[in-house]
């Protein structure tokens, strides 16, 4: 097998807003193709990307009164570390607003002008006077025309579900400002992508190019009449590139975003000493882009045009896959469903997530539905009943001895497993992880009836079956290291805490096909933790919590002032004598301490002068790091009743502000207060 040369892209997340699980299902699917191919031994290049531009980045930029680009560095960094804690692996993760990307699309755009393609033309849009720029079509809302059903977007009702033009819509605002938008016109460039059009029905149509249900899809919708004219400029103001020909107009965000695929590869050739040359411009580099079927349009008819017309190489396959619905329902802010990949984290394994997904995963375009108890029993069943079971029940039998000198017989357990390989890696190859996982657990299976039949406990308690003992051992982490070869791609930590376990890295999938001999073994570490059902329930709820408030890493602004009041109206009237009950003091922290098996609390020894000092319970784990807290002042109800808590006795509150979750703000004093002092 001679060695493939594979760039690999995952669509560009938006830059306008944080990653959630359902981003994930695409980055992780990315990662474990690219991670297999890179196990097999080919020269893998996996690159990803911020799609920055656009009106949505200009108006959040504009609301929390910053610089685009100071947004921009800070989501940039954001979605970089929460691809990190999902082990999404990319070689380089760069951003459409870089000097690369402009040079790129500059490139692009004098090949299109050169090919004729670009023409000129009126456009008739909704203009918002407040806020001075024309509106984008989901900045609109008004009553939809079809059903009725009043604040609709300016395209799509999500009542009755048809589509619709803003111009359509019966008393339209913008949802800029709550103008009325005005119309007007203004020249926009198009690019006659019909003129390609001959050429793209037999590009789409290609055998593997695409999956048949999109090439039939693309047919059907697209290759029955002449293509539009694809409307690829926008007037200022707008976040974008200026186009160098038609001065104070803007490339549309589409148009540089794919171009970043390319510009994210260039920097990493500039980086590593490579040509761009080699990956986009080589017919021996496979180009493999994974996409979600929201997009199937940008990247199989505008994105190969571009490519072609540009010279580049063009993909070999665009792979796309469904969207991820929580229990059976879109995901969507305002359920309280979507999930942040960060708030996931901090509740949950990311392998978890992974194995999840795979073992859901097939080539197809069906959405995919995920649901508290379907990913606890899943992962429970498969990855700690039946994958880490093999290790923990006979790892320590073998701590001193190590595995044996030679393989023993295991009646052609190890060699059906190296066998399984080649339909593994096949349901790996053609994205049907599904299958693959199937078959690794039908692996498993049998790996689980040996050991429970050879009961290594049982040899244990005998001495004089001291090697029969290893010999078993030796067989069941064997079948147990080979399962984990195969299942790499999905999960690399484990692969990785293995080949600590084993002595020897996983570093080819070929280490599948020959077991380990005469090798030590580390002590068992724990690898993989059942799930803990609460801690699904944790993340979930943090969610719910977290989408009352706003999409933002940044202060809130202005605009969201009365959120807090509006979620949480004012509580009934109480009387002077009611409030100065309650003794609140200032106190500092002495001490702060998780407190082990609590998910949320904190033990805090808050001190109130002298001696006095009170220990707390404060559901404030999800927002402090304890550290954080010791040394500072806090406020603290003192005369509360004690109450009895899971974990002991409360003796009181720290007064924090906040929904809960990691928005939980605890109140200090100003300097100069001390520890004692009344609040009033
Ligand atoms: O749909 C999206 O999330 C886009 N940001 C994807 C862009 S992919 C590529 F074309 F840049
Ligand atoms: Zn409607």
């Amino acid at each position: 097998m001679s060695a493939r040369q594979i760039l690999v892209t995952a669509a560009l997340p938006y830059a306008n807003g944080q990653l959630h699980v359902g981003n994930m299902l695409e980055h992780i699917q990315t990662d474990i193709w690219a991670r297999f191919q890179r196990l097999r031994g080919h020269r893998v290049l996996a690159v990803c990307a911020d799609d920055t531009h656009g009106t949505a980045t200009m108006i959040r930029a504009r609301e929390e009164g910053r610089p685009e680009v100071e947004l921009l560095a800070e989501m940039n960094a954001a979605h970089q570390r929460d691809l990190k804690g999902f082990g999404v692996d990319y070689d380089h993760y760069g951003s459409t607003h870089s000097e690369a990307n402009r040079e790129l699309c500059h490139e692009v755009w004098a090949a299109m002008r050169a090919a004729d393609l670009v023409v000129e033309r009126e456009v008739t849009q909704l203009y918002d006077p407040v806020a001075g720029t024309f509106l984008a079509d989901r900045f609109v809302r008004g009553t939809c025309p079809r059903c009725k059903t009043p604040d609709q977007y300016g395209d799509h009702c999500e009542s009755c579900n048809s589509t619709h033009t803003p111009a359509d819509l019966i008393d339209p605002i913008s949802a800029l400002s709550g103008a009325t938008p005005e119309t007007r016109t203004a020249n926009h460039l198009f690019i006659r992508i019909a003129k390609l059009q001959p050429w793209l029905e037999a590009w789409t149509q290609e055998e593997g190019r695409l999956q048949p249900e999109v090439a039939n899809y693309l047919k059907g919708a697209f290759f029955s009449e002449d293509l539009w004219d694809w409307d690829i400029s926008r007037p200022e103001p707008y976040f974008g590139f200026e186009i160098p020909d038609a001065p104070g107009n803007y490339w549309y965000v589409w148009f540089d975003a794919p171009i970043g695929y390319i510009a994210a590869t260039k920097e990493w050739c500039d980086a590593n000493g490579e040509s761009l040359d080699t990956w986009w411009r080589n017919p021996d580099t496979e180009i493999r882009h994974f996409i979600g079927k929201d997009i199937i349009y940008f990247h199989c008819l505008f994105w190969p045009a571009m490519v072609k017309t540009a010279g580049f190489t063009l993909p070999d396959r665009v792979q796309i896959h469904g969207m991820l619905q929580l229990g059976g329902q879109k995901m969507s802010k305002s359920k309280g469903s979507l999930l942040r990949a960060a708030t996931y984290l901090k509740h949950l394994d990311p392998a978890y997530l992974r194995y999840y997904l795979a073992s859901k995963l097939g080539n197809t375009l069906a959405d995919l539905d995920w649901g508290a108890d379907d990913i606890i029993a899943k992962v429970n069943s498969d990855l700690v009943g039946k994958v880490v079971n093999l290790a923990s029940r006979t790892a320590r039998f073998v701590k001193s001895t190590g595995l044996s000198a030679v393989y023993p017989d295991d009646g052609g357990l190890f060699e059906a497993g190296a066998g399984a390989g080649v339909a593994i890696a096949e349901a790996y190859e053609s994205c049907e992880y599904a299958k693959a996982m199937k078959a690794i657990m039908a692996l498993a299976d049998r790996a689980n009836e040996f050991v429970e039949s050879a009961e290594p406990w049982a040899l244990k308690r005998d001495e004089a079956k001291a090697q029969q003992l290893q010999d078993v051992c030796t067989i069941a982490l064997n079948l147990f290291r080979q399962i984990v070869v195969y299942l790499t791609p999905v999960l690399p930590r484990l692969s990785e805490q293995v080949g600590e376990l084993l002595g020897t890295p996983i570093e080819h999938w070929d280490e599948a096909q020959a077991p380990l001999t005469a090798t030590p073994v580390a002590k068992f570490k724990h690898l993989i933790q059942r799930v803990d059902g609460d801690a699904v329930l944790a993340a979930l709820e943090e969610a719910r919590e977290a989408d009352a408030a706003k999409d933002s890493t940044a202060p809130t602004t202005s605009t969201d002032d009365d959120a807090a009041l509006k979620a949480e109206p004012l509580a009934e009237e109480c009387s002077f004598d009611d409030f100065m009950k309650v003794d609140l003091r200032v106190a500092r922290v002495l001490k702060a301490e998780h407190v082990e098996g609590a998910k949320k609390l904190l033990q805090l020894t808050l001190g109130l002068g002298g001696d006095e000092t009170r220990q707390v319970f404060a559901g404030i784990k999800s927002a402090y790091d304890p550290a954080d807290l010791e040394g500072r002042l806090v406020v603290c109800a003192a005369n509360l009743a004690p109450r009895k808590m899971k974990f002991g006795m409360s003796e009181g509150m720290v007064i924090a502000a906040g929904p809960g979750g990691s928005d939980i703000y605890v109140l200090s004093p100003d300097d100069g207060a001390v520890p004692g002092q009344r609040v009033r």
